[in-house]
């Protein structure tokens, strides 16, 4: 219930008002009202519990391989403090959420220019503060997507290792939560430990698997097969299979090289399977809030949490 509360809180912040928080319905009919007609953002976060399974790799190159097809991507490095997207991407960005925070600048003069339309929101490294951002200055960055006059097609979040409350927020506030788990013990414990908290203190209730590092396919659904059996047994959740993308030294060396492997490589094996995740996202249902003519960050699942 506290958790709840925090996110009613965080709720209010975003509505532009302070304590006490609003009553659910009435706080989500003043965030659609004050957001007027506009184009359908979809967000998706990438998360994964442990570290080093490739959350950033899949990110990135997902969402280069959706720009590549034609959409319009933004990617919002939430690795708050460490930033890993820019060092990946090689670009070198002079503010970040940070400068956004401060009131320095408006979202869109973070915006960096990647290779095929893809543009990146970097988070700043080695900034003690933005690896321990609050309610407040969450509700902050949320806003701002909010307030975009011309929101993307797609909006990917790569987040941090662990189970911070920066990283549930973020997965909470997504219309989808794909998760990264590569075939290693660590990986699904801690992906199942994800998912355990997002469902219970988030009511996420749908997963994204996507199967990182693996030989082929049957190594994948295998993989998925492992991490379904403990959640359908414990836990009110749906876990989706959506890919996978196989162990290639090509996307090692264009990491090396400061590229995504879908631009150095694009007929490399791993960039191919991005490829192919990129049209299966294409192709996912219509988000369950898909009414809401607003970018959907932070909508229902806060409200859905913050009534339970
Ligand atoms: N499909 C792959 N094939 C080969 N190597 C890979 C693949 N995916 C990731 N890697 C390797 O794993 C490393 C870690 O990947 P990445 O930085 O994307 O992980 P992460 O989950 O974002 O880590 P962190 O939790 O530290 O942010 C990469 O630097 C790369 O060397
Ligand atoms: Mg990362």
């Amino acid at each position: 219930m506290d958790q709840a509360w925090g996110l009613q809180q965080m709720f209010s912040a975003v509505v532009g008002r302070g304590e006490p928080p609003l009553p659910t319905h009435q706080a989500s009919s003043l965030l659609t009202a004050a957001t007027p007609s506009r184009r359908r953002c979809r967000a998706i976060t990438v998360a994964g519990g442990k570290g080093g399974v490739g959350k950033s790799t899949v990110a990135v190159n997902l969402g280069m391989s959706l720009s590549m097809a034609g959409h319009d991507v933004m990617l919002l490095d939430a690795d708050m403090g460490l930033a890993n997207v820019d060092v990946l991407l090689g670009l070198a960005p002079s503010r970040h959420i940070g400068h956004l925070l401060d009131g320095h600048c408006a979202l869109v003069d973070l915006l960096l220019a990647a290779p095929h339309g893809l543009r990146v929101i970097p988070a700043g490294s080695g900034a003690r503060r933005l690896a321990q951002l609050g309610s407040a200055e969450h509700a902050a960055i949320i806003r701002a997507f909010d307030e975009l006059a011309q929101p993307p097609k797609y909006l990917l979040v790569d987040t941090a290792a662990g189970l911070s409350d920066s990283v549930a927020m973020f997965a909470a506030a997504a219309d989808d939560v794909v998760l990264v788990v590569c075939d290693e013990p660590a990986s699904i414990t801690d992906a199942y430990a994800l998912i355990k908290v997002l469902s219970r203190d988030f009511a996420v209730r749908r997963f994204r698997m996507v199967a990182n590092m693996v030989r082929n396919e049957g190594e994948a659904r295998q993989l998925h097969h492992k991490l379904s059996r403990v959640s359908d047994r414990f836990l009110d959740v749906v876990i989706e299979f959506s890919g996978w993308v196989p162990h290639d030294e090509r996307l090692r060396q264009a990491i090396r090289q400061q590229s995504a492997v879908v631009d150095l490589w694009p007929s490399s094996r791993s960039a191919l399977a991005f490829k192919q995740l990129a049209g299966a996202v294409d192709r996912w249902e219509e988000p369950e809030r898909a009414g809401l003519d607003r970018i959907a960050f932070f909508g229902g699942r806060v409200t859905a949490a913050a009534g339970d």
